[in-house]
């Protein structure tokens, strides 16, 4: 689904070849500054590679448009974004900025329940607590069933029970949905119980398995 070739970023990434399979989960690891987030920020187009290239569906990302990649490609950030207003508008807000319809509350609450938060859809978003946002923020991007889940360490909020639940749920979701998903964690234990295809990233570079 992706392959990258030869790729260069600053002093950051340096990456001879890679390839990223579709329809399969695959987990990025590494010690923290290593360039996880980085790259995930080259496969969403937010940055481009200084020289080398990367292929989407074997098309070079510098020839496809950024807006439309991101409403197949979508990425969760490390730190998520909680808007001002409900659960409900929290979840809407990612539809409203793909321009596509309005969800039901019942797909609604469907959501909050893969990703186990139980919590009405009117209560305020700004009240939950910082591993409840995170769990909001993750369903934003399970509404959007995207082709592809750029996850930036989902779980890091998280104790270990609820992690191992809450990507479970991520995990089970994107195979029932035919989706790639693609996620950094800092977890061995996920990475060794969900991932297909495990990366390690040191010092920029891909370090062979
Ligand atoms: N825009 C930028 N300009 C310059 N340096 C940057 C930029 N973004 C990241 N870096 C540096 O690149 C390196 C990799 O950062 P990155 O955020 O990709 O690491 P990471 O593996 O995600 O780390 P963590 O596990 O702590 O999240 C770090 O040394 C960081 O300081
Ligand atoms: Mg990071």
């Amino acid at each position: 689904m992706f392959q990258i070739i030869d790729l260069k970023y600053k002093n950051i990434l340096d990456i001879k070849e890679l390839e990223i399979p579709g329809q399969r989960i695959t987990c990025i690891v590494g010690q923290s500054g290593s360039g996880k987030t980085t790259l995930l920020r080259m496969l969403n187009k937010l940055i481009s590679p200084d020289s080398g290239k990367i292929l989407y569906n074997d098309e070079n990302l510098k020839e496809i448009d950024s807006i439309g990649l991101r409403r197949k490609v979508v990425m969760l950030p490390q730190t998520p974004v909680i808007f001002n207003g409900t659960i409900r508008d929290n979840l809407q807000i990612g539809l409203k900025l793909a321009e596509k319809p309005e969800a039901a509350d019942s797909e609604l609450l469907e959501i909050l329940e893969k990703v186990h938060l139980k919590k009405g859809l009117d209560e305020n978003a700004d009240k939950l607590s910082g591993g409840e946002k995170q769990r909001l923020a993750l369903g934003r991007v399970m509404l959007l069933k995207p082709e592809v889940l750029l996850l930036d360490e989902p779980s890091s909020a998280l104790d270990e029970e609820t992690e191992q639940l809450i990507i479970e749920s991520v995990v089970e979701f994107s195979k029932r949905n035919n989706r790639t998903l693609i996620m950094v964690t800092h977890s061995k234990k996920v990475a060794d119980t969900f991932a297909d295809n495990i990366i390690e990233i040191k010092e920029g570079k891909v370090v062979e398995a």
